[in-house]
Parts: C-alpha cells; structure tokens; sequence
C-alpha cells in the first residue's frame, strides 16, 4: 500500500508538466470570461471563448505571443485597462497560456 503511494506520487511528478499546462489553460479561460473586471470578452474576439468584442482586436487574427499577452494585460495597452491589480501573477499567466494554446497554429 505504501510503495503504491510513493509510485502515484512519483508519476505524478513526472507528468507535470503536462498536467499544468492543461490546469493553467482551463484557469486561463475562466480568466478570460469570468475572473476578469471586465471581462476580456466584453472587448476582443475570441472563438474558443465565444466571444465577439469589437473594442480591441480579434485575438484569433492577432495570433498575440504569450509575452504581449502578458504585458497587456499585466501594464494595460492604450484604451485596454491594467489587470495588474485585479488578476494575480498566475492568472495573467494562464490567461496568456490560454490565448496562445487556442489561438497558435504552432503547437
Ligand atoms: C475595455 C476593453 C478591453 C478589455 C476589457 C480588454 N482589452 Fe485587450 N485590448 C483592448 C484594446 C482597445 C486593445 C488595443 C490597444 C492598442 O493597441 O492601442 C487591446 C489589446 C490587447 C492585446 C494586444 C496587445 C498588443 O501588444 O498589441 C492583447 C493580447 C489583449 N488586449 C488581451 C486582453 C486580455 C487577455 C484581456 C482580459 C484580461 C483584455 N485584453 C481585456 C481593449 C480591451
């Protein structure tokens, strides 16, 4: 029983990596739709989340990098608030992650 423990907990470690990303993404939709104020898609397009925001630019065309996610919504850009004191470090994270795992074409 024991050794069956350790060995859960050994795989476990092993797979998280892709376990991660597949948390952080599914927290990144969230974040997208609901945890934000206000929500990404009140302002941008987005298939994946359903949404049709005219304000800021279709992010399925934009096909943004993780690093221009994260600085937009971390500093804000233009008319596009700062999330930074709204949205922790790990959500902007996963809303980034999120973006680019549904929008690149790439992996
Ligand atoms: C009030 C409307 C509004 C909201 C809410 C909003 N955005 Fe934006 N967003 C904009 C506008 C407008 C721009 C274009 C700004 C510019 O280029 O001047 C933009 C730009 C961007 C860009 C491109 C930045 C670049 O480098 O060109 C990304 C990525 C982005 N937004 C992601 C998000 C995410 C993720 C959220 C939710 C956490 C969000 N936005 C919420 C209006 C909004």
């Amino acid at each position: 029983m024991r050794q069956t423990a350790v060995l859960v907990v050994a795989l476990g470690v092993s797979g998280v990596g892709a376990l991660a990303h597949a948390d952080t993404t599914e927290l990144g939709k969230d974040v997208f739709i609901k945890l934000s104020q206000p929500s990404c898609t009140v302002c941008h397009t987005l298939a994946d989340a359903g949404s049709a925001g005219v304000i800021g630019p279709d992010l399925d065309e934009l096909k943004p990098s993780r690093d221009r996610v994260v600085n937009a919504v971390t500093q804000g850009v233009g008319v596009m608030p700062a999330f930074e004191d709204s949205l922790s470090a790990e959500q902007i994270q996963a809303v980034a992650d999120y973006i680019v795992s549904v929008t690149s074409t790439q992996d």
